[in-house]
């Protein structure tokens, strides 16, 4: 048994984790390795790649990913690492390119990965055994996830369960409005904690809380009876053709449910009205809540009915995660007329902010000697102790002797 697997074993569950879970580097890099490197990422909205040609570089752990549209149209990942000698080959964070051209000797690769021009390598050189190495890819009702083990988890599972919801948002017609990245000085599990609580939000989030209630039943996990309220709310849009129903897979790594904003409210406006007059997708009516998704380790949204917000978490360092948000409008929307970027942007862009010092605070607390993991509130963190119980039983699970002895 390893430290890790110690640290595992001596958990108290119902409790915060041990400080190293939140700022060792071994720790971080068991995270990267068994979490990270093995399971599907969300990586962007499909609608960010418009044409063929078009690129987005996404860096996990020490992974440099291409996620490029072909002239076939369809979305393929690949290592962003040139087959002669191992130059990055998109350097920018996006883009576009007929062909994919490594900036050190010019080798060119074709928009499926295929190597196309190599100067004099000479008689015995395949070009057929140099493309570029895949990443699976998979594209889900308008979102591109990835995955970088080199055997895939089950992926359909899923896309199965989650495109029915996911359909009606019509995120194929969507434009990316407004994109923020920011670096939370936190480890990923404290961001994806604060994520899955709303204990925080009366005391932390002004904005937010003029739409979103904060009622641990929205954030947490069904816990007995559904209720009444929801439920109406889950039956209303059910009726009007928008899944809707509390969905938590068995293993705990996704939910989808389409909880209700507060009374009358129907976006994250500061007036909670809707932000975009030409709405993305087939909502009803405007107070069909959010859609809110959660897919560990990388991603939590919200679809509105006029609008879509993707999250997605990315650990930088054992004490650094990046934290990408992307709104999501109708493509045919046009800013000015059909929304005002501030109004559309700012409940969340504060929210963010908030969250990133709260995160910032808490791993401050962390780091000190004194800190001792303390306990979860039943009522209020069940979403988080969800959250943790995922994290250590993949954690254990990939580090049992028999999955290692297995790979
Ligand atoms: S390293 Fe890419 S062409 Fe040489
Ligand atoms: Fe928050």
């Amino acid at each position: 048994m390893n430290n890790i697997q110690t640290l595992l074993a001596h958990r108290q569950p119902g409790r915060a984790l041990e400080q190293a879970f939140y700022n060792d580097a071994d720790i971080f890099q068991t995270d990267l390795e068994t979490i990270h490197y093995r399971e599907w990422l969300f990586a962007i909205p499909a609608c960010e790649l418009e044409k063929a040609g078009s690129y987005v570089t996404y860096n996990v752990g020490t992974y440099r990913v291409i996620i490029v549209r072909g002239a076939d149209d369809q979305i393929r990942a690949f290592h962003n690492t040139c087959r002669h000698r191992g130059s990055v080959i998109c350097k920018a964070a996006k883009g576009h390119a007929p062909k994919l051209v490594c900036p050190y000797h010019q080798w060119t690769y074709e928009l499926d990965g295929s190597l196309l021009w190599a100067r004099d390598m000479g008689p015995e050189f395949d070009p057929k055994q140099h493309g570029l190495k895949t990443v699976h890819c998979r594209e889900l009702a308008g979102l591109v996830y990835i995955c970088l083990a080199e055997e895939a988890p089950d992926f359909d599972t899923f896309a199965n369960t989650a495109r029915p919801y996911l359909e009606p948002h019509d995120l194929g017609n969507a434009k990316v409005a407004f994109e923020s990245t920011i670096v939370e000085n936190g480890n990923w599990k404290l961001v994806w904690e604060n994520n899955r609580e709303c204990y925080h939000c009366g005391g932390n989030h002004p904005s937010l809380c003029r739409t979103f209630p904060d009622d641990p039943a929205i954030t947490g996990i069904e816990g007995g009876e559904t209720p009444a309220e929801m439920q109406a709310h889950f039956d209303r849009c059910e009726a009007a053709g928008l899944p809707s129903q509390f969905y938590l897979h068995d293993d705990g790594q996704y939910r989808l449910a389409r909880m209700p904003l507060k009374e009358g409210a129907e976006s994250y406006t500061l007036d909670a009205k809707s932000a975009v007059r030409r709405w993305l997708g087939r909502a009803p009516f405007a107070d069909a809540g959010a859609l809110l998704k959660f897919h560990y380790p990388t991603t939590w949204n919200h679809f509105l009915a006029d609008h879509s917000i993707v999250f997605r978490v990315t650990p930088v360092s054992p004490t650094e995660t990046e934290v990408t948000t992307k709104w999501l409008v109708n493509k045919d929307a046009v800013e000015g007329v059909d929304y005002d970027l501030k109004r559309l942007t700012e409940v969340w862009m504060a929210t963010n902010d908030e969250d990133r010092q709260v995160v910032e605070d808490n791993q401050q607390g962390i780091n000190s000697p004194a800190y001792v993991p303390g306990p979860y509130s039943q009522t209020q963190e069940s979403g988080v102790i969800q959250f943790v119980e995922w994290y250590c039983a993949t954690l254990s699970k990939r580090l049992a002797p028999e999955a290692v002895a297995a790979e």
